[in-house]
């Protein structure tokens, strides 16, 4: 439930309760049912979807990634945050990582540190902003003339909470960061993707995905916005997408997988903006509790990327308290993501504002 109360003190606006209870997952924010027992909540993000879902280990981690010798996997925004302890990690099992990242001297710090890790294949640095179409095509034909493969694309790069701005193609900022820029790169780069055995898509969702509604009479935030909604409705975007897309590569008896994951709540420079450095300071107290290390949140999203139990239509994060931090187990999908029509709704709208169509209803 997506909550616009603000509060004003001294003049300065705080973050709508949407945006702390998104981000804390903490009660309140409604239909999330009984979600303290993982057993019952395992097979929801599969019923609707008709396949089987093989149980997670218990206690996952990244011991337990398949040798990736071989295999390119391309991470957006791996210079930093979750997208750099997917990267370490998947570089420390042999992986050719492509970081794709919108600045380069931050990719290429990323690159030494990872690079400097004893047994450590060095990764990437690839130029993408992926708010910006142009870029996504420029990223993914540097990449096409270079890799002859893509084992997988990590949609990661993301921003939060920030006041409303246009990116250069006049999209919603957070809406073409998060959802818009990650739609057009999975199509442009497919054809590598469908010539790859096993290979998968891994859109990085959120919690905060509960919260949201697409509106699709205000997509741009043109006739209102909220930071936080704003935010939670591009992460429903996201698993919207990882679900939709995986019916239509399964409709078109594609190999390829797309498996879905959120890291749960790891304190890093998603929290850098204005709205969230105010939301951050209010859940300074429930951080240790209630928030894991980047390199626990990142587990999902390593899971969903290499595991061979993972499934092609899965939504995988953490089992703990609300899913904000724990063991990676299947995750809860909001009701508003399990509707297909809304699904296939966005889908349409993003292939005519990208302009990349692909994988026809
Ligand atoms: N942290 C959490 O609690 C949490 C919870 C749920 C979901 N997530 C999701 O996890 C993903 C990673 O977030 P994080 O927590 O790791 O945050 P982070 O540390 O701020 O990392 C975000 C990454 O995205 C990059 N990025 C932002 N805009 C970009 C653009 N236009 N083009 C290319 N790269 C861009 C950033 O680049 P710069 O370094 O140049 O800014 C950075 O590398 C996001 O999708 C986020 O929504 C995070």
């Amino acid at each position: 439930m997506a909550i616009g109360w603000r509060w004003r003190i001294k003049g300065r606006r705080l973050p709508g309760i949407s945006g702390v209870i998104a981000m804390a997952g903490i009660a309140g924010g409604g239909r999330v049912g009984r979600l303290s027992d993982r057993r019952r909540r395992e097979p929801t993000s599969v019923i609707n979807l008709g396949c089987s879902m093989a149980t997670v280990k218990q206690g996952w981690n990244t011991r337990d990634i398949p040798d990736q010798s071989g295999r390119v996997v391309i991470i957006t925004g791996g210079n930093s945050g979750l997208g750099y302890e997917a990267a370490r990690a998947l570089a420390g099992r042999g992986a050719q990582v492509v970081l794709a990242c919108r600045s380069m001297p931050k990719a290429e710090a990323a690159m030494q540190r990872i690079a400097d890790e004893p047994g450590h294949r060095s990764p990437i640095p690839m130029q993408l902003d992926v708010a910006d179409v142009d870029s996504v095509h420029a990223f993914a034909k540097a990449f096409r003339s270079r890799y002859d493969r893509l084992d997988v694309l990590i949609n990661n790069a993301g921003i939060m909470a920030i006041p409303r701005q246009l990116s250069r193609d006049g999209f919603e900022m957070q809406l073409a960061t998060n959802h818009l820029g990650h739609f057009a790169l999975t199509g442009l780069l497919l054809p590598l993707l469908q010539a790859t055995s096993g290979a998968r898509v891994v859109p990085v969702s959120s919690i905060a995905a509960r919260y949201a509604r697409i509106a699709f009479d205000n997509l741009m935030g043109e006739r209102g916005y909220s930071t936080w909604h704003a935010y939670n409705r591009s992460k429903l975007a996201n698993l919207l997408f990882g679900l939709e897309l995986h019916r239509r590569l399964q409709s078109v008896g594609s190999g390829v997988m797309s498996v879905t994951a959120h890291p749960g709540a790891s304190m890093t420079n998603l929290f850098a903006s204005p709205g969230a450095r105010i939301t951050k300071r209010l859940l300074a107290p429930l951080a240790g509790p209630l928030f894991h290390s980047a390199d626990r949140g990142a587990l999902p999203i390593l899971y969903a990327a290499t595991s061979p139990d993972a499934q092609s239509g899965g939504y995988y994060g953490p089992d703990g308290f609300q899913e904000t931090s724990g063991d990676v187990a299947a995750a809860h999908v909001p009701r508003a993501a399990r509707n297909r029509q809304v699904a296939a709704r966005l889908w349409r709208a993003s292939e005519s504002l990208t302009g990349v169509y692909y994988l026809p209803d």
